[in-house]
C-alpha cells in the first residue's frame, strides 16, 4: 500500500484516473464499498499489480536444490542440496519483459499485455505448491480496500522530503525505504 501510495503522488495523471473510478464506482453502488465493487475495479487491480512489480514486497523466494541441475545454455551445475534464492525484483525488473523497469505504467496489466508475458514473470507471491497461501485473495482485497479508503478521501503529492528514486534499506527480509517514506497528504474534496 505504501509503494503503490507512492507511485501515486509521483503520477497525478494514474492517481486522477484510480480516483474517478473509485468514486464513480461508489457512487453507481449506493454509496457503498462493497468486496463486490472492489473486484470490479479493473484499473485498481493493474495499478496495484504494477506497483508488486517494481516493489514485490517479499523480494526473494528460497528453495532448496533437489538434485544435480544445469542451467540450460550454459556449463554451469547447481548440486544437489544447494540452497537458492530466487530474486524476484530482478525478474520483476527485466528490461526484456518490462521495457523501461523503472516506469510506474499499470497499462503493463491489461488482459492483453498479461499474455505477451511468461506466468512466471510476474510472481509477487511466489509460485508452485509452496506460494503464497493468500496470493490474489486475502492478501490484495486488504490492500485494494486500503487504498480504495485512501484514494477516495486524500490526495496524495511529494513534498520535499520524498525520496526519488526509493533508497531501500540494505539489509532486511522485507523490501522498504531506508529512510520511512514522506508524502503530502491533503483531505480530497
Ligand atoms: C501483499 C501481501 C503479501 C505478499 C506480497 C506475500 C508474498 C509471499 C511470498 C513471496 C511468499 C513465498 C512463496 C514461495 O516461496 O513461492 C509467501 C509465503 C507465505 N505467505 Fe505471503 N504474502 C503476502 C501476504 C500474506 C498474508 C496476509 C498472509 C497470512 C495471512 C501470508 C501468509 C503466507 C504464508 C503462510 C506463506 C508460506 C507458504 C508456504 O511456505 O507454504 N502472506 N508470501
Amino acid at each position: 500500500m505504501c509503494f503503490t501510495i507512492y507511485e501515486l503522488a509521483l503520477n497525478s495523471d494514474i492517481q486522477d484516473r484510480l480516483r474517478e473510478e473509485i468514486i464513480t464506482g461508489i457512487e453507481e453502488n449506493d454509496g457503498q464499498l462493497t468486496y463486490e465493487l472492489l473486484s470490479e475495479f479493473k484499473y485498481l487491480d493493474m495499478v496495484i499489480n504494477e506497483s508488486l512489480r517494481k516493489f514485490p514486497p517479499a523480494f526473494f523466494l528460497t528453495r532448496v536444490c533437489r538434485k544435480d541441475f544445469q542451467i540450460p545454455g550454459t556449463n554451469m551445475i547447481i548440486p544437489k542440496n544447494t540452497d537458492i534464492n530466487v530474486n524476484i525484483y530482478s525478474i520483476h525488473r527485466d528490461p526484456e519483459y518490462y521495457p523501461e523497469p523503472e516506469v510506474f505504467d499499470p497499462e503493463r496489466f491489461t488482459p492483453e499485455n498479461i499474455k505477451l508475458r511468461p506466468p512466471a514473470t510476474f510472481i509477487p507471491f511466489g509460485l508452485g505448491p509452496r506460494k503464497c497461501i493468500v496470493s490474489g485473495r486475502f492478501g490484495i482485497m486488504q490492500s485494494k480496500m486500503g487504498i480504495a479508503k485512501l484514494i477516495q478521501n486524500f490526495e496524495f503529492t511529494p513534498c520535499e522530503k520524498t525520496t526519488v528514486p526509493i533508497d531501500f534499506a540494505p539489509s532486511g527480509i522485507f523490501l522498504e525505504p531506508k529512510n520511512k517514506m514522506w508524502l503530502n497528504v491533503k483531505k480530497y474534496e
